[in-house]
């Protein structure tokens, strides 16, 4: 008894005790032909991974830890889209069951007073035909203590029980989650971006603000002026020139 809204989107769970990485686990179901919506969530996991190879905390009983198998009918360059689709998903049900109000920091990091309580991590299996299945990770710090992070990462980490004062019910937040993931993707999938880059934006503490931007061989700093269709970030650098920015970090040069 899942209590799940859903048509696709956790119609197949796969529940794991404990794992490497739930991104493993799917990478190999989606090879073997899950369907779409298929859903990979466990406990904990021994080699959580983040973007740009970093390592991702997943202490036990206390997080989210997931990866949703998507197989859209899209051109692999709009994989991008899904984490910002998804990024809005994580806010509405982080809203919908805590009160809370989380920000999205392009592309991928939601925040709570400035730190983040979750990340999505949006991979790509594709071949000559297409996306053969998107593998989206969510990683979300639900009921940790400052202790229950790593010393390295405890001043810009959050959990939503850190910023609300109480215990967060796990299972109620992963079904708005697939519920508003569904949700989301359909409307992406049938009317494109454009109502979703509103309710992005809305959410966006990224947009608007001077950031630096650091890229694997380039810096730039200059006031994000907002997202594309293709959710590729503007920055306007002080010389007046507007960069698209694909993959970066962005750090907030204001805050
Ligand atoms: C990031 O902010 O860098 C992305 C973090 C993504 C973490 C999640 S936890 C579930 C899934 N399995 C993983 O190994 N990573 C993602």
């Amino acid at each position: 008894q899942t209590g799940l809204k859903t048509k696709s989107i956790g119609r197949e769970i796969e529940y794991v005790e404990s794992c490497a990485s739930t991104q493993i686990i799917a990478h190999q179901l989606a090879q073997e032909g899950a369907p779409d919506g298929t859903v990979v969530l466990t406990e904990t996991q021994t080699a959580g991974r983040g973007r740009l190879a970093r390592k991702w905390d997943s202490a036990a009983n206390k997080g989210a830890w997931m990866s949703i198998i998507l197989r859209p009918d899209v051109a692999p360059q709009k994989a991008p889209q899904f984490t910002l689709v998804t990024a809005v998903a994580v806010v509405r049900a982080i809203e919908e069951v805590t009160g809370l109000q989380p920000q999205i920091k392009w592309p991928n990091d939601i925040l709570l007073n400035g730190k983040k309580c979750t990340g999505i991590l949006t991979e790509l299996q594709s071949d000559a035909d297409g996306i053969q299945a998107l593998i989206i990770g969510i990683g979300l710090n639900i009921n940790q203590e400052k202790d229950d992070f790593d010393a390295g990462v405890q001043d810009i980490a959050t959990s939503l029980k850190m910023e609300s004062g109480e215990a967060v019910n796990r299972q109620k937040l992963v079904q708005s989650l697939l519920f508003y993931m569904e949700l989301y993707t359909q409307m992406y999938i049938e009317e494109g971006f454009a109502m979703l880059k509103i309710l992005w934006e809305s959410y966006s503490t990224t947009i608007g603000q001077p950031v630096r931007a650091r890229m694997t061989n380039q810096t730039l700093e200059g006031i994000a002026e907002g997202i594309t269709d293709d959710g590729v970030l503007q920055l306007r650098t002080a010389d007046g020139k507007l960069h698209g920015i694909y993959s970066a970090d962005i750090e907030m040069t204001n805050k």
